[in-house]
């Protein structure tokens, strides 16, 4: 029986878990024991705990409690648990997601004590370093062992790195072997699609009727902690809440700064618009179903992104790149940055001319077993 650590703490970690544990669960459960730490990044009800019920995800062994903190500060705590429990627990490989502070905290503790790293969303790239995740995920890529890419795009970037095309192990991590492995959230969207239309209620509770709202998230730093471009994004929701309904589950963080940096005068008007309909975060079964039922989305939600090519919903990027460029290449979101007018140009757009091509860019939804499998082949 082989041991991996797989290290969750920020909410789209956690719901990517779900697809790996559930590939353990169904093929791999005589041959892989899976440890997972809960480095507690994040810890309300509604960003942690609503998901592991939600999407059968097993209970984290370990949680850190770490909270919010500034980056070195999260980090460090992160890398002091973490490098504990990897010394007692020895597993053959350490699986990190994505790029958050988790991640990044995982790679360094990992890496220092020669344990193998797995890297789920490899590759991918902004190309802006101004970015928090931009310096995780670079960080994590180099001292990772297997790196899983979910697209075409993030696989080129690697080999762009440096990165070898190999097909023979043993592999280490100065011979990292790199994956063009479809996408795990793709799988997740598959499996939960179903699961949501019988168990969300979201639609009623929240008097939505299917078709006829926007689902808009936004939680970004740049644009939370930026007063001009909070104002341009709320001042375009609004005016688009005239024509249609929006429905905005709303990142702790995004909650906090809007009373922070918006002007009195456009809290107050985004107060009394009954057509901006702000809600706390909901579970991710419910934001499946919300997605389905859009009929666009408007995000800087890197996950939230992709859900609106799995679900072919046109969407507005509230970002001034994508790590995601194949969904703008096909024509299916564009990016809009924080910039009032191209946000409703693009708006207008989609509504008059709404995309079609929604094929195949995140794999065949078999991501995590191929995943798993892979694991222990070279660990
Ligand atoms: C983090 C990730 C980001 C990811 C996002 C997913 C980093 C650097 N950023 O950003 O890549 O897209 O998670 O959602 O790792 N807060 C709460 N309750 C919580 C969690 C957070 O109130 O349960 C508030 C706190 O005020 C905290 C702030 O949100 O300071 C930001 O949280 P943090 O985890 O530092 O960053 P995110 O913006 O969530
Ligand atoms: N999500 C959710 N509830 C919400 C908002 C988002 O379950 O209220 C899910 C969403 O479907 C996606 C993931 O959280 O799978 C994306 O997380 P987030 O936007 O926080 O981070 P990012 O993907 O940008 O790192």
């Amino acid at each position: 029986m082989k041991k991996i650590v797989t290290i969750i703490g920020a909410r789209p970690q956690i719901i990517k878990a779900a697809a790996l544990s559930r590939a353990i669960k169904n093929h791999f459960q005589d041959q892989l024991k899976e440890i997972i730490v809960h480095t507690g990044q994040h810890y309300d009800a509604n960003m942690s705990e609503v998901f592991f019920e939600e999407l059968s995800i097993p209970r984290p062994d370990y949680n850190l409690n770490v909270g919010s903190g500034k980056h070195g500060e999260q980090t460090a705590k992160m890398i002091q648990g973490i490098e504990e429990i990897l010394i007692s627990e020895k597993p053959n490989a350490l699986v990190l997601y994505g790029d958050t502070n988790s991640t990044l905290a995982g790679a360094i503790a990992a890496s220092k004590i020669h344990i193998p790293i797995v890297h789920i969303e490899a590759g991918l790239r902004s190309f802006n370093k101004s970015m928090p995740e931009e310096i995780n995920r670079i960080m994590c890529d180099h001292a990772s062992t297997l790196l899983f890419s979910p697209t075409p795009t993030g696989y080129r970037n690697l080999i762009n790195e440096g990165f070898k095309e190999l097909e023979e192990g043993p592999f280490s991590v100065d011979r990292p072997k790199v994956y063009h492995s479809g996408d795990v959230m793709y799988d997740n969207s598959l499996h939960f699609s179903t699961l949501a239309k019988e168990k969300s209620s979201i639609l009623v509770d929240e008097k939505l009727e299917a078709g006829s709202f926007i689902l808009g998230t936004i939680h970004r730093d740049n644009n939370t902690d930026n007063p001009e471009r909070l104002t341009a994004i709320f001042e375009a929701l609004l005016e688009i809440a005239q024509e249609n309904k929006i429905i905005l589950p709303l990142h702790p963080r995004t909650k906090k700064k809007m009373q922070e940096v918006l002007s009195p005068d456009l809290l107050t008007q985004i107060t009394n618009c009954q057509n901006l309909q702000l809600i706390a975060p909901v579970s991710f079964l419910d934001m499946v179903l919300l997605e389905d039922s859009s009929k666009m989305i408007i995000t800087d939600s890197g996950g939230v992104q992709k859900e609106s090519f799995f679900f072919k919903k046109p969407c507005l990027i509230l970002r001034p790149e994508t790590e995601w460029v194949e969904i703008v290449e096909a024509g299916a979101a564009r990016i809009c940055d924080a910039d009032k007018d191209i946000i409703l140009k693009s708006y207008r757009n989609f509504m008059s001319n709404p995309p079609q091509d929604f094929e195949g860019i995140f794999g065949d939804g078999q991501a995590s077993k191929f995943i798993c499998g892979e694991i222990l082949e070279w660990l």
